[in-house]
């Protein structure tokens, strides 16, 4: 049996989870989520359940992970043998290849916004000419393809230098990046007219706006930003020691993914209120009105170059935790090398991957959004979002009730100076963690409308 990784540093993994936090769901997802759900008050939202749900159930997966010091399956096996449960562990494995699938696909549309930007394409066009860019792009499958490739040649490059050369490394350096290009943004932000107007917006909650679905919206986002029930925790949990304070780093990261999802709409909205664009742009505003905005803007290639690589660094750091739930599994269940499970993990990306990377052009799937209602993109993106709150509400389920008592308080308690505060997240994990998640599946499900 191969040694089990450890992280090299506290802050080591406090970057890597904030890497893996901070991804295209803060930097795509939540502006445009937030511009169709009422602005501040979903912000707030958000925030209140980050702590209320997101921050209970972050220190449950880390320290089932610390704990059994496994990936997701043998997590299971060894807390609840000859068991059902691991049917969890395999649901997030299944579920992060889905994810990596159309998550692979946006991020390398970054790559692409560079080259334009560097051959400067959107020199002198319109809006509606920067915009229709996108949509030809969106259509053209071997591009897609293309960048894809580059993108997970990239996750390769990183995973296999191993977990704390790798991993570690890479997470300090871009999150750290991303943190200064974040600030450099902002600040360019703050100097224009549509400021004032943008963090009234972003800061100023109007409640009248919230519907039970934008409720429940915030909570559902709260947990995929966090990287929440997908395993990803758990993994990186059983590359931690006993000696880390399990609430107290969880705490930490809650809190910069949350400072950095409010940053970010207050960098995009004072460049798209500036030139009289609306905060319900959709799923095009960072890659419509972005590329056009910064062109008016003196120093534009910089701009432009420097928000793209932003959101790059975003999506690897997030990109390559989700792989590393399969990698930790391949080397736990088959005892492989992990250059071996890096590799057969990227090469089963790229074939799952590629129907994604085709979905927008008319290559394949011609009457999937005829049948389905909405693209094969799109779908497969509804589908993650039901194996987040399955595997969600059944790992909290496993730490409150199956996860012997001792392991909850040592993993907890073991190196933490916030014991004392053991009951109350128990009570959470049971109790609140579960119901909210069920209200989310009620919601989707059409059952429940309250607002
Ligand atoms: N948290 C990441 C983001 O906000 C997305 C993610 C989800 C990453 C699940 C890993 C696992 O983009």
């Amino acid at each position: 049996m191969i040694e089990r990784e450890h992280w090299g540093s506290r802050l080591g993994f406090i970057m890597a989870a904030a890497g893996s936090a901070i991804g295209l769901g803060t930097l795509w997802k939540l502006p445009y989520m937030m511009g169709q759900n009422g602005g501040g008050a979903f912000i707030l939202l958000f925030l209140f359940f980050s702590v209320l749900i997101g921050l209970p159930l972050f220190i449950g997966e880390l320290l089932l992970g610390r704990e059994g010091q496994r990936g997701t399956v043998a997590v299971f096996d060894k807390f609840a043998p000859n068991s059902s449960w691991n049917i969890i562990g395999w649901t997030a494995v299944f579920s992060s290849f889905l994810i990596l699938g159309w998550y692979c696909v946006i991020a390398g549309w970054g790559f692409n916004y560079i080259l334009l930007a560097l051959v400067g394409t959107f020199q002198g066009m319109t809006s509606e000419q920067v915009g229709s860019v996108f949509d030809i792009f969106r259509e053209s499958g071997d591009l897609n393809v293309l960048w894809q490739t580059i993108f997970l040649a990239a996750n390769a490059a990183i995973l296999i230098k191993g977990l704390s050369k790798g991993i570690e490394k890479f997470s300090k350096i871009m999150t750290s990046g991303l943190f200064i290009a974040l600030i450099v943004l902002v600040a360019y932000a703050t100097t224009l007219d549509g400021f004032s107007s943008a963090a009234k917006y972003v800061l100023y909650p109007n409640f009248s706006l919230l519907t039970s679905n934008s409720v429940l919206s915030a909570l559902s986002m709260a947990l995929f930003t966090l990287s929440l029930g997908y395993g990803i925790m758990i993994t990186y949990g059983s590359y931690m020691t006993d000696k880390d304070d399990i609430p107290k780093t969880s705490f930490i990261v809650i809190m910069a993914n949350f400072i950095i999802s409010v940053l970010i709409p207050l960098m995009i909205f004072p460049l798209a209120f500036t030139f009289g664009f609306g905060p319900g742009e959709g799923e095009g505003l960072i890659f419509k009105i972005m590329p056009y905005v910064f062109e008016q803007l003196p120093g534009s290639l910089i701009l432009t170059v420097l928000f793209f690589a932003l959101l790059l660094c975003a999506a690897l750091t997030s990109s390559v935790s989700m792989f590393e739930v399969t990698v930790a599994n391949f080397i736990d269940l088959k005892g492989w090398s992990r250059k071996k499970a890096v590799l057969v993990s990227i090469v089963i990306c790229f074939f799952l991957g590629l129907p994604i990377a085709l979905s927008n052009s008319n290559i394949i799937f011609n009457n999937w959004e005829k049948i389905f209602g909405s693209n094969f993109f799109n779908t497969i993106n509804t589908l993650t979002d039901w194996t987040l709150s399955l595997v969600a509400l059944f790992v909290s389920l496993f730490v409150g009730f199956r996860l012997p008592k001792k392991n909850s308080q040592k993993g907890f308690c073991n190196g933490s100076t916030m014991s004392k505060y053991y009951n109350l997240w128990r009570f959470s994990i049971c109790f609140l963690v579960p119901s909210a998640i069920i209200l989310v599946i009620f919601n989707r499900a059409g059952l429940l409308n309250f607002l």
